[in-house]
């Protein structure tokens, strides 16, 4: 099978910090692949790189058939590439509506107001909410709507960077329950999380990220018994607590 996404030997320098030494990961159409590492590692910048906030300075990045590299954000999210980004970037003063219209900016279909009504059907709290000030809602309910935001471009990739960091255990699991549908429902996605565990759990693929390579790679529920992924990010052998 055509890979959805396929990144090839990319490479990212802030400055001279070289943050990706030649990443190489792909996607196949209706996966959920997961990136582990630890802080540092370059799960931001890899996510940032492939959505074209920062440009590679080696490196190739083929998505849906065409060679995206070096494009600019907005035609890569015009194309079904999306990313919801680390510290979810809702806007705290605009309403939860607003906030899902702007995920909707770079669409010019007409079904932008049935796929509304469908997200607030998807997100009942949202439907409650939606005449409020993104700022009042928690952090649980602002990562639902950072989600909802991202679904309102239509993806065909969505990109999560660390959509479950800062929340209780039971809004993790919430969280997790939201991607496995969001995948179910044929959208592919490229998981950035910390809750190994769970992530591995609901996932195809997993890459494991140190100092901006690529040390492991595998199917998903042979790396959840892989020692190596057991000791450094599932706390060897004591019982998960969240
Ligand atoms: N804006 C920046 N300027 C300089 N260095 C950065 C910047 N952002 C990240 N880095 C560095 O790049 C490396 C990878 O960071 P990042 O991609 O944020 O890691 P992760 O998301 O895995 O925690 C780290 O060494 C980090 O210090
Ligand atoms: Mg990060």
């Amino acid at each position: 099978m055509t890979a959805l996404l396929k990144v090839q030997h990319l490479e990212t320098y802030y400055g001279h910090i070289h943050a990706l030494k030649g990443i190489d990961i792909e996607v196949r159409p209706g996966q959920l692949v997961t990136i582990i590492g630890a802080n540092g590692s370059g799960k931001t910048t890899t996510m940032k790189t492939l959505i074209g906030v920062i440009k590679p300075k080696r490196g190739k990045i083929v998505y849906d058939s065409l060679d995206i590299t070096g494009l600019s954000p907005h035609l890569i999210v015009a194309r079904g590439m999306v990313l919801v980004p680390e510290g979810r970037a809702i806007l705290t003063r605009m309403t939860v509506l607003e906030n899902l219209q702007m995920g909707a900016f770079v669409r010019k279909d007409e079904s932008v107001g049935a796929d509304l009504e469908k997200m607030l059907n998807r997100f009942p709290i949202l439907r409650q909410r939606w005449d409020q000030k993104a700022g009042t809602l928690s952090g649980g309910q602002q990562q639902m709507l950072a989600i909802a935001r991202g679904l309102m471009a239509r993806p065909k990739l969505l990109l999560l960077d660390e959509p479950s960091m800062g929340l209780a255990p039971m809004v993790v699991s919430e969280v997790i329950d939201i991607i496995r549908e969001i995948r179910n429902s044929g959208v592919s996605v490229l998981l950035v999380e910390q809750n190994v565990r769970q992530a591995l759990a609901i996932s195809d693929y997993t890459y494991v990220l140190e100092t901006g390579k690529v040390i492991l790679q595998g199917n998903s529920d042979v790396l959840i018994n892989d020692p190596r992924v057991k000791d450094s990010y599932l706390g060897g052998d004591r019982p998960y607590n969240g």
